[in-house]
């Protein structure tokens, strides 16, 4: 079964650059999502076309390549785990000092997901002052240190320095991601501060159907609608969740509502709105659906080489609660855009909370790689006047805790 983590493996300029293969391979085999970021000089040891094989994914070295996507922060937050294997010297010096002058010290900076490093260096390199200060500095600010062991160096010498073996590595890198799951939600749950707010939910994705085995559908596994269920249930909500096709279990101690389509889930919602004080759609709606549901199974052989579907518009569940608004009652949708330019992206959240006329909306990007599969987001939250009143990323736990914090 796939456990679908995102991490990235930076390896850095050393012989154990080769042991980072094996490394990879883990977590692949693990069902994980590797994304290798590699130092120029990582490159010198060991082959782009070996780990973009093993990794299944493009090895990515170049800040200064695919700028338009924001890469040098987009790796960074994307990633549930960050393991550097091997850390040279060098590398760790640049951590402890929050260097950001290639791709791999942009993309640790720019992520809130545990870090576990590997040291490999000579034994007089492990053992100088500078580096045991380095290491001292990494170790205060929560970064996992596995090893370095003592064995036979590349040389005829032997002694500290030699790299943990791949197994032992990928071994703390899970323990290190698993405490950072568990703290997640103890760290900012506050029980009890939404006690008896009546809460509805929407979280998924809706499937239009075409006939009786095909529909419509899109990428969202609900992570962050049951997320936050899971967290208001926690506080003290009486939570509905109105869920469509769930990838995920749904949480205990909520009033579950199952649909489909958006149709479905536009009644679920307007019969759970009636005596809610807060609405949030974070369900990803299908904007269309076909204009005709076949009762039989569409024939290749009777559509030929094209098949030219007509569409109609979905209603606007979202606009629709807002209009429909109770006093008192607070409506918060989402936007996922893949815009890439932070104003651009920016300017269509306000746009869409201005034009939506919900109290707050909830703004982050999507891609291929980012936002529906990740266990995390990152996220801007506008009011209704388009000003940007919480700004959080981390696990989608967290993310859902700050949201709600806005309910106190
Ligand atoms: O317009 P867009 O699809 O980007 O808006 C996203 C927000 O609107 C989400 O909160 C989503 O749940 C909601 N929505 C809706 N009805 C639709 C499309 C989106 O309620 N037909």
């Amino acid at each position: 079964m796939s456990s679908g983590r995102t991490i990235v493996v930076g390896v850095t300029g050393g012989i154990a650059a080769y042991k980072a293969v094996n490394i990879v391979r883990a977590f692949v085999l693990r069902g994980d999502s590797v994304h290798v970021v590699a130092t120029p000089a990582a490159l010198r040891f060991i082959g782009k076309p070996t780990l973009e094989a093993i990794s299944r994914n493009p090895v990515h070295t170049d800040l200064y390549e695919g700028v338009a996507e924001v890469r040098h922060v987009a790796i960074g937050q994307s990633a549930d785990l960050i393991v550097v294997a091997p850390a040279t010297a060098n590398t760790i010096a640049k951590l402890a000092c929050g260097l950001a002058d290639d791709l791999l010290g942009n993309t640790i900076l720019a992520s809130t997901a545990p870090l576990v490093i590997a040291p490999a260096m000579h034994t007089e390199m492990w053992n100088n002052a500078a580096t045991q200060a380095n290491i001292a500095t990494l170790r205060e600010r929560g970064v996992v240190v596995v090893g370095p062991g003592t064995g036979r160096l590349t040389g005829a010498d032997s002694g500290a320095g030699r790299m943990e073996e791949p197994d032992t590595i990928v071994t703390a890198a899970l323990a290190a991601l698993d405490a950072a799951d568990r703290a997640a939600p103890a760290r900012r749950v506050t029980p009890g501060d939404l006690d008896g707010k009546r809460i509805v939910i929407s979280a998924g994705g809706t499937r239009e159907p075409l006939d009786p085995v095909r529909y419509l559908g899109n990428r969202s596994s609900g992570k962050q609608g049951v997320a936050l269920a899971e967290a208001a249930a926690a506080r003290g909500a009486v939570v509905v969740l109105v869920a469509a096709n769930l990838e995920v279990p749904a949480p205990e101690h909520v009033e579950l509502r199952l649909v489909s389509s958006a149709a479905d889930l536009e009644r679920a919602m307007n019969v759970a709105a009636g005596d809610a004080d807060v609405i949030i759609m974070a369900a990803a709606v299908a904007d269309y659906r076909p204009a005709e549901v076949r009762a039989d199974k569409i024939k290749k052989d009777d559509t030929g080489d094209t098949l030219v579907l007509t569409l109609v518009r979905n209603p606007d569940i979202l606009a629709g609660l807002a209009a429909a608004k109770k006093p008192g009652q607070v409506v918060i949708g989402f936007a996922a855009e893949t815009e890439t330019d932070p104003d651009r992206l920016l300017g269509l959240g306000r746009e869409k909370a201005a034009r939506k006329g919900c109290d707050y909306l909830v703004l982050n990007r999507v891609g291929w790689t980012e936002g529906f599969a990740s266990e995390r987001n990152a996220v801007r939250v506008l009011d209704s006047r388009g000003d940007i009143v919480i700004e959080a990323s981390g696990s989608k736990m967290s993310v859902a805790e700050r949201i709600l914090d806005l309910l106190r």
